[in-house]
This record gives C-alpha cells, sequence and structure tokens, in this order.
C-alpha cells in the first residue's frame, strides 16, 4: 500500500511526548512490512537541523491558499530508511522555532495558521500529483483537518487524492480550539462552520473535524477508545466521539525495539537482558552516581520520566512527599511543563538532596537511564490514551506503578490481585490510592524472589509493533 501519514512530532526529528515515538515506530514497522511510507512534518527548526535531513532534496515550492492570501512554502524530501520518506513543510515564519507549540509558558499565537498550513500543503502535494496515496492517516488536531480538505478538494476538482483518510486520537485533551475568525482561513464552505461542522461553542475545534469526517477513526489503547465516549474521559467531544462508536477502534501502541531495548540501548552504560541482569545492576549504580543520591542497595529507586501535566499525576506525587522524604527509598524524576509543578518538585528535592533527584529538562538519555536504573516507575496518571513509559519500564525490568486508566490498565497486571500474572502495581488516580501502592511496592521489593518473578513476567511481555503494526493494516486493508 502507498500510506501517507502526518503527524506534527516523529522521533527523531521533533519529540515533545510519546506522539513522536508512536509515529517514527509504526512508519518504521509499516515501511518494514514492504509498504511504502511518505511522512509529512512541520520542518522545525531541530528536524532541518537533524544530520538525516543534511542531505535533504528541495522537492518543489508550494502556493497554499489561506482566506485571501497565498501564503508559500518549501517541501524538502529525505529517506531515513528503505520505503520510507519524511517530507518537511517548510516555511520560516512558522517553523524556525526551537519548540513546535509555544514558548514554555503559552502557546504561540499562530498556532493556528500554522498548522492549516501544514495540512493545505500537504492538500497540494496530494493534488499536484506530487504522491499518490492509498491511505493517508492523520495524527492529532495538528492533521486533524486534512480529512476535511481532502475531501473538499475531490469535490472541487473531481480527482481522488487518497482513497481513504484514518484519524488518530493519541490524546483527546487538545483539541486544537480556536476563535470562530479562524474558520475563514481553512477557506472551507460556510456550512462546515455549523454544528454539524467544525463549530464548537462559537468557536471551531479541528479535531472535532477529524473525528467526524475521516473514513476511520483510531485511539491507541482499547480502553482509551471507550473512555472517550463519556463525559468524565471525553473532554467535551463524547458526543462527538459517539456518534462514531461503530467505526472507533482502540490500537494499543508498542515499543521501538531498536530504540527501547536494555539489550541494544546505547544511551545507557551497560547491556542487559531478563536472562542476564548484571547490566541493570550497572545502570543502577550509575543513575545513583548521575543524580548525586546516595546509594543502598537495600532501598528501592523510585523513577519518574513525565510531561509535568495534570495529566500525569504528579500532584499525587507531590502530595506524597511526606513518603519520599521519611521512607528509605530514592526518587529520580525527570520532567518539563508546568512552572508550578517544576519548582513545587524542585522544592522536593532540596528538602533531601541524598534521596531525591529533580531534573526539569529535556533528556532523551537520562530518560533512558531512569528507565533502566530505577527499581519501580510511578506514572499515576488521571487519565493516559496509551502511555509508553509503562511499557518501556516492563521492557527495562523496571516495576510499573500505575493508575488504572486508559492504555496503562490494558498494558500493566497487578501483582497482588493476580499472583500468576502481575507486573506492576495499580491503583486509583489519586494521591491516597498512590501512597497505598508505595507502601505495597516497598513489601514487594523486600520480598526478592517475589519481587524477581514479578520483573522476569514484565520483561517477557511482547509490547513489539509488530502486532501493532498488524492492527493498523488490517485496519487499512479493511477500509479499502
Ligand atoms: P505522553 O505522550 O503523554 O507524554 P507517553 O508515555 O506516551 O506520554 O510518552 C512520553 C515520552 O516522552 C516517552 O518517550 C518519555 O520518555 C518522553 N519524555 C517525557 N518527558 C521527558 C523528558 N523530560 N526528557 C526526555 N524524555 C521525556
Ligand atoms: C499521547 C498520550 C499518550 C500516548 C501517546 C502516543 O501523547 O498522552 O498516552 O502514549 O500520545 O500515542
Amino acid at each position: 500500500m502507498k500510506i501517507v501519514h502526518v503527524a506534527s512530532e516523529m522521533f527523531p526529528y521533533m519529540k515533545t511526548g510519546g506522539l513522536a515515538d508512536a509515529v517514527s515506530a509504526l512508519c518504521s514497522a509499516l515501511a518494514e512490512n514492504g509498504h511504502e511510507l511518505s511522512v509529512f512534518l512541520p520542518g522545525y527548526r531541530a528536524a532541518l537541523e537533524h544530520p538525516d535531513a543534511s542531505g535533504a532534496e528541495r522537492k518543489m515550492r508550494l502556493k497554499v491558499e489561506m482566506a485571501n492570501d497565498f501564503l508559500s512554502g518549501d517541501v524538502r524530501v529525505f529517506s531515513p530508511r528503505k520505503n520510507l520518506k519524511v517530507y518537511l513543510i517548510c516555511r520560516e515564519e512558522f517553523f524556525d522555532r526551537r519548540q513546535p507549540y509555544g514558548n514554555g509558558e503559552r502557546d504561540y499565537e499562530d498556532n493556528s495558521d500554522r498548522f492549516i498550513f501544514f495540512c493545505k500543503a500537504v492538500v497540494e502535494m496530494l493534488r499536484l500529483g506530487e504522491l499518490q496515496a492509498d491511505v493517508v492517516h492523520c495524527h492529532d488536531w495538528q492533521a486533524a483537518l486534512l480529512p476535511v480538505w481532502l475531501r473538499e478538494a475531490e469535490r472541487r476538482h473531481g480527482v481522488t487524492l487518497a482513497l481513504k483518510t484514518i484519524f488518530t486520537i493519541h490524546n483527546i485533551a487538545y483539541q486544537g480550539v480556536f476563535p470562530s475568525k479562524t474558520f475563514a482561513r481553512t477557506n472551507l464552505p460556510d456550512e462546515l462552520n455549523q454544528m454539524d461542522g467544525l463549530e464548537y461553542y462559537s468557536q471551531i475545534n479541528l479535531m472535532k473535524g477529524g473525528i467526524m469526517f475521516a473514513d476511520r477513526v483510531t485511539t491507541v489503547s482499547p480502553r482509551y477508545a471507550k473512555e472517550i465516549q463519556t463525559p468524565e474521559f471525553g473532554c467535551g467531544l463524547e458526543g462527538v466521539v459517539q456518534t462514531r462508536a461503530d467505526d472507533i477502534v482502540g490500537l494499543l501502541n508498542g515499543v521501538d525495539n531498536a530504540v527501547w531495548n536494555p539489550a541494544v540501548d546505547s544511551l545507557i552504560p551497560a547491556r542487559y537482558s531478563a536472562v542476564n541482569l548484571a547490566g541493570k545492576a550497572v545502570c543502577r549504580a550509575e543513575l545513583l552516581k548521575r543524580t548525586g543520591l546516595s546509594s543502598d542497595a537495600k532501598s528501592p529507586i523510585f523513577g519518574v520520566v513525565a510531561r509535568l501535566t495534570e495529566q500525569k499525576g504528579i500532584d499525587f506525587v507531590l502530595e506524597n512527599r511526606d513518603f519520599f522524604l521519611t521512607q528509605d527509598v530514592r526518587l529520580v524524576v525527570l520532567g518539563s511543563g508546568s512552572r508550578r509543578m517544576e519548582e513545587e518538585l524542585r522544592e522536593l528535592a532540596a528538602a533531601a538532596p541524598q534521596k531525591i533527584s529533580v531534573s526539569t529538562k529535556l533528556d532523551e538519555a537520562m530518560s533512558h537511564l531512569i528507565e533502566a536504573g530505577s527499581d519501580f516507575f510511578i506514572m499515576p496518571s488521571v487519565f493516559e490514551p496509551c502511555g509508553l513509559n509503562q511499557m518501556y519500564s516492563q521492557v527495562y525490568g523496571t516495576l510499573p506503578v500505575v493508575s488504572r486508566v486508559g492504555g496503562l490498565a490494558d498494558t500493566v497486571v497487578d501483582v497482588d490481585d493476580d499472583p500468576a500474572h502481575g507486573t506492576g502495581l495499580m491503583c486509583e488516580p489519586s494521591a491516597l490510592s498512590l501512597r497505598h501502592a508505595l507502601q505495597r511496592a516497598l513489601v514487594l521489593f523486600a520480598d526478592r524472589p517475589r519481587y524477581a518473578a514479578t520483573q522476569q513476567r514484565g520483561m517477557a511481555k511482547d509490547f513489539s509493533w509488530k502486532v501493532a503494526a498488524a492492527g493498523y493494516e488490517r485496519l487499512y486493508q479493511d477500509s479499502l
């Protein structure tokens, strides 16, 4: 099949979270299976500076219609591996920036223009016959209107640009909601600016368009596919999701075992596998050394790697500060985002610098070292569409402590509930419930044989993208 993916992130060209890992691994897996993959990304500064892009060919110049303006852009293309081409949609004014969505404090004011431009440039490429697509697969709000424009362009020009469109919701909490006047920039017919179109409480909602107009809608875990049909998790779009209840499927993300694999990982100081965990002990010692924590083999290390947002349940960790201060444990946190959370975490570390380490950087190597060197990984999310770190943890022999929501509930089994199959510990998304799970972690850690058996079960799980990619292949075939 000729498959086009459109997303705002792809590892290693731009990454703020799991979307980047998921897009990268899915596209690689599909390319490996012999499909012809074209991925469209915004031409961010980091993407253009990446060594893979150094020999990028300047494919063409485009003009994109937005309201009454025509904005020009460049398309550059390179091929990081067989069957996979990456197209960067470049326009300095929009994408020559360090951060993709905002400056840390606030989102950029021109985000609607930036991503409308991005998607319309993709439509132009298809319209000009620069590439053919059986399936156009769009990710999250930044690419959500593409299915709408594709159908509209086909109606206007009487040609088929894509046989089928797929829209994947990685996180329904980010919908791309903009003032109503933004609608003019889409050049879509006015009837789409209504309640059964993009209109959303007198604004416009891009994700709503993707959910309504794509041929198929997917999300990143079976449980989240159900959750987003309820007011508790639907973030206001539950009604819209319900209208697609028959077409929405939850396909679990996988783990890219070329990148997240302790047997080959070049970002950690020693390699290891389930049969020989000596390397994990080296990683553990290195983690303590690098973070300046005192070492004591008998006390467990808890790791956290997360975007600091409400979603990740960081407040539940903070509300348990006395646990980390009074118990004989170590805590290593890597996360950036909310200024308040960054500050509160730094204060916590300052209160016990021998036991608690906090870094608020984006640090790919450190994220691997934490996965490898910790004994437990804490991820008590309020909601979690899929979550990758709890899977990485199991692969790295680090026991996840997670809340029972979304993809976390689909990928972790509580060892106290199910001693024969358990791979981690689960709680409800609350500080008190997390506290109980942390206490249970101490008990589990003290029982070495039970801890080791739980670890082995986690490491034996198959989270590879083979399974996930096969699910998408079936979906594409089915829709065609
Ligand atoms: P989400 O996409 O909601 O952030 P996921 O669990 O799907 O959650 O993916 C998070 C990804 O981002 C993981 O690869 C994780 O290691 C990475 N990550 C999060 N924060 C940081 C950070 N400060 N430095 C490096 N990697 C990070
Ligand atoms: C989103 C979700 C996360 C998911 C990732 C990749 O960022 O928050 O749960 O794993 O997308 O699909």
